[in-house]
This record gives structure tokens, sequence and C-alpha cells, in this order.
């Protein structure tokens, strides 16, 4: 039964989509997050991005299973179906999905507001305020578009439509009031078809022989317990996360996706971060803008203190390194190898807080870069000596090999080390 998980190991947006993509997986399964998500895929150069859905649904006979930790956009959900539809993928969703509602929307966006200048950058769809619900045990789920009679038993359940509604108002919006909720949520009842229970579904497949792929949201340093809070995300992004949800806890591979520089969207500190020409010349060469929110990402070096962390935190035993042509071009590349505070250096054992990466001063290692072109490169020898040094600094720094490399955005533009062959 082999069983993949693939994890984010920065901020997001390391190319976790291109890697799934590339795993002959015949299930691609979400765990967490929602639409906050954005997997990037180019296949022969058309771009294909999926938010809510698994990026498995742009290939055929793939079967898309949405687990119940996952929260759902049904506007998303909807679009993404077609694009399934189109690749000949299936698509299940468990029934147990809690449903972003537009209050969610509504709360989050006052929030934002009032905390002005000291705002977190979510993506702004309503991802926490749809997860402290889940917490909270309320809110509805998909099972309850089975009718509007249901739908409106779940929202009105204790008053809890009501107090989140309060709650927006206060924050300064108008919610969309309860009727108009139930009315907004039916004509999505045509979603009954998809759901199902998808913990079994998992369960079956892997009983049966099935290549399972858990297809990892946002990255290790957005986890809500493990980045740096409150700059996360509400849910769990590491191999934890599936165990939690659907009852597996070996594994045959975790692959951690490691950008071979550095991004972050939103607010939060980023020590290794570049604000000048070179910082610039990475957004613009790797074409860092959210796949959500349109926003430009923040770049900078690669640091392998918050790695390490998030390797050991996320239950990684191995890493594909995504986007290495974007350094093509650099005369010397730096790597962060340590955090000083002070007089300090900050233990490699220690937790990574959002206080720890304020005060870090970054100590970096500076290596020679290389001017070859590598995208058309598809083994590890076809690297320039520079390239391959690189990797091999990490591999070391990291203690964990790396089992594939990106050298462009196409979905061949791969080098595998150790590629994802099953049986
Ligand atoms: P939220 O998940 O929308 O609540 O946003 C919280 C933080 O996580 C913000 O800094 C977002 O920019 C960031 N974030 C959420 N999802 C992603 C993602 O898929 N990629 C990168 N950043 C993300």
């Amino acid at each position: 039964m082999p069983t993949f998980g693939v994890i984010g190991a920065q901020w997001g947006d390391e190319g976790k989509g291109k890697v799934v993509d590339a795993v002959a997986a015949t299930h691609v399964v979400r765990f967490n997050g929602g639409p906050n998500a954005g997997h990037t895929l180019v296949i022969d150069g058309k771009k294909v991005v999926t938010h809510n859905l698994p990026s498995g649904i742009a290939r055929e006979g793939v079967n898309n299973l949405v687990g119940p930790g996952t929260i759902c956009s049904l506007e998303d959900v909807r679009a993404e179906l077609a694009i399934a539809k189109e690749n000949r993928a299936t698509v299940w969703l468990d029934e147990r999905c809690p449903i972003i509602l537009p209050v969610h929307k509504a709360i989050e966006a006052g929030r934002e507001q009032a905390l002005g200048a000291g705002k977190i950058g979510t993506t702004g769809r309503g991802i926490a305020p749809c997860y402290e619900d889940f917490y909270a045990r309320r809110g509805p789920m998909l099972s309850d578009l089975v009718s509007a009679d249901r739908f409106r038993a779940a929202l009105a359940h204790g008053g809890y439509y009501a107090e989140r509604a309060a709650l927006a108002r206060q924050l300064g919006q108008e919610p969309m009031s309860l009727d108009d909720t139930v009315a907004w949520s039916m004509p999505f009842a045509d979603l009954r078809p998809y759901l199902t229970d998808t913990i079994r579904m998992v369960h079956q497949a892997t009983m049966s022989g099935d290549t399972v792929l858990f297809e990892g949201a946002q990255g290790m340093m957005l986890d809500v317990m493990h980045g740096g809070r409150p700059y996360t995300t509400s849910s769990s992004c590491g191999r934890g996360s599936i165990s939690n949800t659907f009852g597996i806890f070996d594994f045959d591979r975790v692959v951690g996706i490691v950008k071979a520089y550095t991004t972050r969207v939103g607010a939060g500190s980023f020590p290794t971060e570049l604000t000048d020409a070179t910082g610039v010349r990475l957004r613009e060469v790797g074409n860092e803008f959210g796949s959500t929110t349109g926003r430009p990402r923040r770049t900078g070096w690669l640091d392998l203190v918050l790695l390490r962390y998030a390797c050991r935190m996320g239950g990684i035993e191995e890493i594909a390194v995504t986007k290495l042509d974007v350094l093509t071009g650099l005369d010397e590349i730096r790597v962060c190898t340590g955090y000083r505070h002070g007089a300090r250096f900050f233990p490699d054992d220690a937790s990574i807080t959002e206080q720890v990466l304020a005060d870090a001063e970054v100590i970096y290692e500076i290596l020679p870069g290389w001017i070859e072109d590598i995208r058309d490169c598809r083994r590890v020898e076809d690297l320039p000596k520079n390239a391959r040094h690189y990797l091999t600094f990490i591999e070391r720094r990291l203690g964990l090999p790396i089992s594939g490399i990106g050298v462009g955005p196409e979905r061949s533009e791969m080098i595998w080390n150790h590629p994802f062959t099953v049986g």
C-alpha cells in the first residue's frame, strides 16, 4: 500500500503541486487548509491553479479526495469540479468538511481592518473564522446541503449564526442574513453526489494496494502550532495532520518541498528577507506573485535553521528542491546556516516562534553561483558544478537526501534522483 506525503517545508508556495503531479498516484488527498492554498501547475504551457481541490484534478483518471479537516469554499469547489471534469479526473468530498460561509469572510475582513498596520495579511478566504467554528463543533458541513431545512438548522443551532452575525457587525461589517445564507447555499446542493466518507475510501484504497498521495497545503512555518504565531494559517500542515485525519501512521515516503530560496506572503518576521535588487530579481525571475491573491511575495535566501525545524516537526524524511533555475545567473548565493541572538547561538533543537524570527541575526555561508542554463538538465550530472555543490551543501546540512530537483516550471522540468516508482 504505497502512501506518500508531500509537505511544504517553508512558508507555502514551495511548488508542491508540481511534485504531486509527478507522482503517478491513483488517489490524491487534501488533508488541511482550504481555498487559501494555490497549487499552480504548468502543463504543456497551460497554467492550471487549484485552490480547494487536490492538484490531481489535472490528471486523467486520478481520484481526488478532500478530507474532513479541509474547509470548503463552495464557489471554488464548484469551479474546480469543472477542471476535473475537463481532465476526466474524479472528485470526492468528505461529507463532514466545514463550509466557509460569507459571514466568515466578513469577520475576517473586519478583524484585519481592526488590526490596521498589525494585520496578519491573510488570504481573505475566511479561513480562521471557519476553523474556529470547526473546533467549536458548530457550523454547517457539506452534508447539511441535503436540504434547506437541514442547512437552516445547522445555522440556527444554539443561536450559532446570530452570534457570528453579531460579531461581524461589531467589527463594522454587514453580515448576510440567515435567510440569505440559506438561499446562498442551496444552489450548491448539486454537490451532494460528490459527498462520501473519504476516510473509509482512503482506507480501502490503501488496503487494495492503490497509490495514495497526501497533498499538504501551506507549509510548516505557517502551521497553526509550529509556525510563528500569530502570522500563521489555522491548520496543521505536517505529517501528523495526515495521521490525525485519516488514521494512517506509516508512510512509504514523506517528501518535504523546499524552494531553492525562501518566499513569504503576508506579514511576519523573515530573517533572510532581501529587500534589495537581488530580492526583486528573485521575485521577477521566479514569478513570485500569490496564486490565490496575486500579492507580490517577499523573497529571501534559503534558511537552513527553519528548514531543519520544519523537517523535524513535519515528519519529513527526504526533500525535493524546486525552482533551482531561478538562482541561475547569480554571482554568489547565500545560505543561512544559523541564527545568533546577541552572544547566544540559537540551538538547533529549540522551537521557532515569531520572536525567535524577529530577533534573529542571520549567519550566512556564501556559495558560488552558476551561469549555465539548467532547464534542459535531466540528470544531476548534467548540472553545473556549483549548482551540484549548492544541493550537496543543503543535503549535508539538513541531513536529508534530495530526491527531486526542479529546473523549470513545466511538469517535465524535474530531475529525479530517486523517482516515485511504485510497486
Ligand atoms: P490565512 O490562511 O488566509 O488565514 O492566512 C494566514 C497567513 O498564511 C497569511 O500570511 C497568508 O499569506 C498565509 N498563507 C495562507 N495560505 C497560504 C499559501 O497557500 N501559500 C502561502 N501563504 C499562505
